[in-house]
């Protein structure tokens, strides 16, 4: 294994063509990408290469047994030229562990860490400087080896691409809360960041969308009684002047924004609490004004601000407040991200 990386540069920039001060979500792609191979049980020379198409055997695993895993992170820059990254060794230690459970060979850190460095270097162009805009990474790794076999393939590819995008949503966010499907289940791959879990979300979000919501809240596979995620975020509820958000499990992805806004509200003199909360208790608390605020929390939207939400045919607005929390954690933690205060918790990490 080596932390030496091969560079081939693109022979013309496509950056010209995208207009930076209209940047979509994750669809205009950066010039180059990382792209790294395991065959014959080791890791091959990591390579920054032009974004391309890639060729696989039909036969190849991910197509049949789905053996794919991702990340999401985020790089930005600062008026000096400063890149930084937020927790990006998090982002890896959590590919490993999805890496595990989908029996895919671990990407050792340095080699992750170098990759993502020189990437970033050669497309540094690439990185919005706008506020609210942001180079989102996207690293990524599946089974190439062939076989209908059903057993875990012998070759896989590591890749990270990279998108200057914009905000994730636009508008407010209503969501409907789940009381037949589930995204994940005890024992199952829910803490995974797998590829699968996401195609399984989708058609229960699509009805949710025909019911006039734009995401679903995701309930306990067993009961549908407790309250786990919101759509691919995690979600804090603010009952009074507490928030709450569910303790991690095997259901639950362990988010990296998640636990940033707990330690930044906690320090920042805001009540938490991490518990097991009751759909009946957020129905009783919308109906007694005690819910002041949901929303999500991940890489890609930072903080989605929950307008309202749907449950058992019944709709419950969320009022709308003065100085919420979601927008003074959201300002707190883009602020670390973003270099534009202190970091008294050495998340942030400078690439040059
Ligand atoms: N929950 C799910 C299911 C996700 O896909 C994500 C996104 O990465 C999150 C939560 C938030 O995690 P993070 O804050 O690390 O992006
Ligand atoms: C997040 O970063 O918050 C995500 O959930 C990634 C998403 C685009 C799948």
């Amino acid at each position: 294994m080596t932390t030496n990386i091969e560079i081939q540069r693109i022979k013309e920039s496509k950056i010209a063509s995208v207009d930076f001060d209209n940047l979509p979500f994750g669809s205009v792609y950066s010039d180059h990408m990382l792209e790294c191979d395991f065959i014959n049980g080791e890791w091959q020379t990591p390579v920054v290469k032009p974004y391309s198409p890639i060729t696989l055997d039909p036969s190849a695993k991910i197509f049949h047994y789905g053996q794919s895993i991702f990340e999401g992170m985020k790089a930005y820059k600062d008026a000096d030229e400063n890149i930084m990254l937020f927790r990006p060794t998090d982002n890896c230690k959590r590919l490993n562990k999805s890496a595990e459970r989908l029996v895919i060979p671990q990407i050792p850190e340095e080699v992750f860490m170098a990759g993502l460095k020189k990437l970033l270097e050669v497309d540094s162009d690439w990185i919005p400087r706008k506020e609210g805009s942001s180079l989102y990474i996207r690293p990524f790794m599946f089974a190439t080896g062939k076989g209908f076999h059903a057993s875990p393939a012998d070759a896989y590819k590591f890749i990270i691409c990279t998108a200057p995008s914009g905000a994730y949503f636009a508008g407010e966010v209503k969501v409907l809360i789940e009381e037949k499907y589930a995204r994940a289940a005890n024992g199952g791959v829910g803490f995974a960041k797998a590829g699968g879990n996401y195609a399984a979300q989708f058609y229960p979000t699509q009805l949710a969308m025909e019911k006039g919501y734009n995401q679903v809240i995701w309930t306990d596979d067993n009961t549908h009684q407790f309250i786990e995620e919101a759509g691919a975020m995690n979600i804090f509820i603010r009952i009074n002047d507490t928030l709450i958000t569910s303790p991690t499990s095997d259901r639950i992805l362990d988010g990296i924004t998640r636990k940033s806004i707990l330690q930044i509200a906690e320090d920042n003199g805001m009540k938490t609490e991490i518990r097991k909360i009751s759909v009946g208790e957020v129905v009783e608390a919308a109906k007694n004004g005690s819910l002041k605020e949901m929303f999500g929390a991940g890489t890609a939207a930072v903080i989605s601000p929950i307008a309202g939400f749907g449950y058992q045919e019944n709709d419950f607005a969320l009022p709308t407040l003065e100085n919420p929390y979601a927008s003074q954690l959201k300002k707190l933690i883009t602020d670390i991200q973003t270099n534009k205060t202190e970091d008294p918790y050495g998340w942030r990490v400078f690439v040059k």
